[in-house]
C-alpha cells in the first residue's frame, strides 16, 4: 500500500520506495503538511509548532487559542483569506467580488492506480503498475459551496508524486478562480538552495543555483507559452547537495502555457516552494456546477544527490509521460531541410537531398518552413497549408513519392497555431487571430496566434494538419511555435481571463487526435528551438527540438542544463554545417557528432557541400550511433563534470545493470596548450572487468572509477564505449 490513513493520528501517508510524504487532518480540519523526505514510517509531526506570534491572525475555529496561526503553520492547500500571507495557491472571488474561502477537510479517497486528467496531460500508470494509486482530498468551504479535491498520483518505484487540483463550484452563484496552484511543498526551517533554469531564444535552459534568502523569489511565463526564458521546472536543494549527495526536491509542471513558480523564505525562516498557472490575464469564472483542473505538477526526492533524482525524472517523463510507438522504439534519424536550405529549395533539390541522404545511410529527410502558400520569407502563408506547386514542381504527394523512391521516409514541417496577415486564411477570417479590437495586434516574426480557445478554430487546424499529412506517406511532423502570446483576447469568449487556459486545452485536444489518428507518425514539438520543452508538450510529442543555436559548443551547456530534467530520448539534437551559420564556431565533425548523438541524432546540412571524407566520417558516426542508440535513450544519464566551472564537458550514459556505459568528453574551448583531463565515470559494476572498444583495453571497474580516463592534451573530443567482459 503506497497511500495509508491513519485514523489514529489522522494522518496520510504516501510512500514511494525511497521517500515518504505526508499531511495531517488537523484538530480545527485544516490540512497541514507534515513531511517530504527520506521514507520514513513514522508520524512526523515534530516538524509542527505553536507560539503566540504577533500579527499571525489566529482562524475562528481555534477559539481564544493565540497560538495557532495559518501564517506558520505548514499546509497542503494554502488559501487567499485564511491568515496565511506567504503566496496562496488559491486566490476566489465570489459574485458580489469578495476574496478569499477558508477551506476546511471534508472527506479523502484512496483509489488504486494513477489519475488523469481531462483536457491535459499527466503521468500514467501501466497494468504492471499495480501499486500506483491515487489519493484524492475534499476540501469545502461553505459560504461559496467551493470545493477543493487535491489529486494525489504515486509511482512507488519511480519514485515520483504527482499533484494537481479540480475547483468545482456546488454554490448557487458563480465564482472566479483568479489564481491556481497545483503544488505547494512548506518546510518548517529554511537553509535551502534553488535551482532554476533560465535563458533566451538559441540559449535555453541555463542552469542558476542560488542560497534562498528572505523574501519571495519568482520565475515563471506571462508568454503563453512555456518559455525560453524559464523552465517549468525548480529544484530545492539543502546547500550541501551534490551530483551524488544529500537531498533535493524537484518540481516540475506538466504544462506548456504560462506559469508562476515561487520559492520563498518567510519572518519565521520557513521556506515554501509552489508551482502553477500564471496569474497574469487569468480569471476563470466557474458558474454553478462547474470545474477548473490546474496542470499537474511532478514532483521527486532524492537523498543521494541531483544524479538520482534526473534518473527519476528522466524514467518518469520517457516510460509514463511520453507514449505512443516512439515511447520504446527507435527514432528515425533524419535530415532537416531548415540549415539545409532555409527558404531557398525546390522539389529537385528535397528529392536530391533524399538520395544523399540514403547515400549517408540517414532514414528520413524533413522538409522544413517554406514548401507551401507563397511562403519564400516569413512574413507570409502561415495558415495556408497547401503546397506552393509552383516552387516544389510537383504536387506534395508527388514530392513525398519522390522522397520515399530514393529510399528514405518523409518528414514535414508545420507552425499550425499559427496565422500570416498576409495569407488566404487571414484573409477570409480575420478574426481568427487574437486580437484586441480597435487595436493593432502585436506582431511577432510578422505572425498573430490563431485563438485555438475556440472550438471551431481548434477544429479548423485540426482539419488542415490531417489534410497535411493524408498527402502520402508522411511518417514525421515538426509542429513549431514561433511566438508568444500578447493579447489573450478572444471575441467568442464569455470571459476574457479564460482564453489562455482555453487556448493551451485547445491545443492539447488537437494534439490528442492527432496522436491518436496517425498512432505511426512521431511529432517532434519546437518552439523557436527550445521555447516549449516541457513535460506537458511530451506527452503528445516524445521528442523536441532543443534550441535553434546548433553550435556543438554552446549545446554542451544547454543539454546539461536540460539534462536535469528531461532524458535524452527527448532532446532534439542534430549535426549542423560548419562554420556554425549562427555563431561562425568551427567545430570538428567528431565534436558535432557526439554532442548531437546525445540526443536524438540527425542532420541539419547540405550534404553536396560535404567532402568525400567528410562523407565516410559521417557513414562512420551513423555506424557508431546505431550501435549505441538504444543505451543512450534508455541508459541511466550521468554529469561528470560541470561545463561552467570545468574546461571540459563529460557525460556518461549506463545501461541500468551495469553491462555497458557510453562516455562523452569534450573539451569546451580547445586551446594549444591545453593540459590532459581525467574523466571518472560512475554507474559502473564494482569488482568486474570492462573493456573499452575503440582501444580494446580492459580496465578493472574500481580503478577506473577512481583513476579515471584521460582525455590527452592534443584531443579535443572522445567517445569511450565499455562493456561489461567478467
Ligand atoms: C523555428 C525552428 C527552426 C525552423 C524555423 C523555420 O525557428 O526552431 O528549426 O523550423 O522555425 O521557420
Amino acid at each position: 500500500m503506497a497511500i495509508i490513513f491513519d485514523s489514529l493520528s489522522n494522518t496520510i501517508t504516501i510512500h514511494t520506495d525511497h521517500s515518504s510524504y505526508q499531511m495531517l487532518i488537523d484538530r480545527y480540519g485544516y490540512l497541514l503538511h507534515l513531511y517530504y523526505g527520506q521514507r520514513s514510517e513514522l508520524i512526523m509531526d515534530q516538524s509542527l509548532s505553536y507560539a503566540d506570534r504577533g500579527f499571525s491572525g489566529n482562524p475562528y475555529a481555534a477559539g481564544l487559542d493565540r497560538t495557532y496561526s495559518l501564517d506558520f503553520l505548514p499546509q497542503e492547500f494554502p488559501v487567499q483569506g485564511s491568515g496565511d500571507f506567504r503566496s496562496p495557491m488559491l486566490v476566489i472571488r465570489d459574485h458580489s467580488g469578495v476574496y478569499g474561502c477558508d477551506l476546511h477537510y471534508d472527506h479523502h479517497e484512496i483509489r488504486e492506480g494513477k489519475y488523469s486528467l481531462e483536457k491535459l496531460p499527466a503521468v500514467y500508470a501501466e497494468a504492471k503498475d499495480d501499486d500506483a494509486q491515487t489519493l484524492a482530498v475534499t476540501l469545502t468551504n461553505e459560504r461559496t459551496g467551493i470545493e477543493a479535491t487535491l489529486l494525489y498520483g504515486v509511482l512507488p518505484h519511480l519514485d515520483m508524486i504527482t499533484r494537481a487540483v479540480t475547483i468545482t463550484n456546488r454554490g448557487t452563484n458563480s465564482v472566479t478562480v483568479c489564481r491556481l496552484a497545483s503544488a505547494c511543498l512548506d518546510f518548517t526551517d529554511g537553509d535551502y538552495d534553488l535551482m532554476t533554469f533560465y535563458g533566451r531564444h538559441t540559449m535555453e535552459r541555463i542552469p542558476e543555483r542560488r542560497a534562498l534568502s528572505h523574501g519571495e523569489f519568482t520565475i515563471g511565463s506571462r508568454r503563453g507559452y512555456s518559455s525560453h526564458q524559464f523552465n517549468p521546472m525548480m529544484i530545492l536543494l539543502d546547500r550541501d547537495t551534490s551530483e551524488t549527495s544529500g537531498r533535493c526536491w524537484s518540481m516540475q509542471f506538466v504544462y506548456s502555457g504560462g506559469f508562476r513558480a515561487v520559492a520563498s523564505l518567510d519572518q519565521y525562516d520557513q521556506t515554501r516552494v509552489q508551482m502553477g498557472l500564471s496569474d497574469e490575464k487569468f480569471s476563470y469564472p466557474l458558474q454553478p456546477g462547474e470545474e477548473l483542473t490546474s496542470p499537474e505538477v511532478i514532483m521527486s526526492f532524492s537523498s543521494t544527490g541531483l544524479e538520482t533524482l534526473s534518473h527519476n525524472l528522466h524514467k518518469c517523463i520517457r516510460t509514463h509521460l511520453c507514449r505512443g510507438i516512439y515511447r520504446d522504439a527507435s527514432r528515425p534519424l533524419l535530415l532537416n531541410s531548415w540549415e539545409a536550405c532555409y527558404f531557398d529549395f525546390t522539389g529537385e533539390k528535397i528529392a536530391e537531398l533524399a538520395k544523399d541522404a540514403r547515400s549517408l545511410g540517414i532514414d528520413m529527410v524533413v522538409l522544413d518552413d517554406g514548401w507551401f502558400g507563397r511562403r519564400n520569407d516569413d512574413f507570409r502563408s502561415l495558415g495556408d497549408w497547401y503546397a506552393n506547386e509552383e516552387k516544389l514542381g510537383c504536387t506534395l504527394s508527388e514530392l513525398i513519392q519522390k522522397v520515399n523512391d530514393q529510399g528514405v521516409s518523409f518528414g514535414i514541417w508545420l507552425e499550425p497555431e499559427m496565422i500570416s496577415e498576409d495569407s488566404d486564411l487571414y484573409r477570409a477570417h480575420p478574426d481568427w487571430a487574437l486580437a484586441i479590437p480597435g487595436e493593432k495586434p502585436v506582431r511577432a516574426r510578422n505572425q498573430l496566434v490563431l485563438d485555438l480557445s475556440r472550438p471551431e478554430i481548434a477544429d479548423a487546424v485540426y482539419a488542415s494538419v490531417c489534410h497535411v499529412l493524408d498527402q502520402g506517406n508522411v511518417r514525421y511532423l515538426k509542429w513549431d511555435c514561433n511566438r508568444s502570446i500578447c493579447e489573450a483576447f478572444s471575441c467568442h469568449a464569455d470571459d476574457q481571463g479564460k482564453v489562455l487556459y482555453d487556448y493551451m486545452t485547445g491545443l492539447y485536444g488537437i494534439l490528442e487526435r492527432l496522436n491518436n489518428r496517425y498512432p505511426d507518425v512521431l511529432i517532434e514539438g519546437c518552439s523557436g528551438g527550445g521555447g516549449r520543452f516541457d513535460a506537458g508538450m511530451l506527452y503528445y510529442t516524445p521528442q523536441i527540438w532543443c534550441s535553434d543555436n546548433t553550435d556543438a559548443t554552446d549545446r554542451l551547456m544547454i543539454q546539461y542544463g536540460t539534462s536535469f530534467g528531461y532524458p535524452a530520448s527527448a532532446v532534439g539534437a542534430h549535426v549542423s554545417a560548419c562554420p556554425n551559420h549562427l555563431t561562425g564556431r568551427i567545430t570538428s565533425l567528431k565534436t558535432r557528432g557526439i554532442v548531437a548523438m546525445s540526443g536524438t541524432y540527425g542532420f541539419e546540412l547540405d550534404p553536396s557541400l560535404l567532402s568525400e571524407e567528410e562523407k565516410e566520417d559521417i557513414r562512420m558516426q551513423i555506424a557508431d550511433y546505431r550501435r549505441f542508440e538504444n543505451l543512450i535513450r534508455t541508459g541511466l544519464y550521468y554529469r561528470l563534470t560541470d561545463p561552467a566551472i570545468s574546461s571540459v564537458c563529460a557525460w556518461e550514459f549506463a545501461a541500468e545493470d551495469g553491462s555497458e556505459a557510453l562516455i562523452c568528453a569534450v573539451r569546451i574551448n580547445k586551446i594549444d596548450q591545453d593540459s590532459a583531463v581525467k574523466i571518472r565515470p560512475r554507474g559502473l559494476l564494482s569488482d568486474v572487468v570492462y573493456k573499452e572498444s575503440a582501444a580494446g583495453r580492459e580496465y578493472e571497474a574500481g580503478r577506473l572509477a577512481e583513476e579515471g580516463l584521460l582525455l590527452s592534451a592534443d584531443c579535443d573530443s572522445a567517445l569511450y564505449h565499455f562493456t561489461c567482459i567478467t
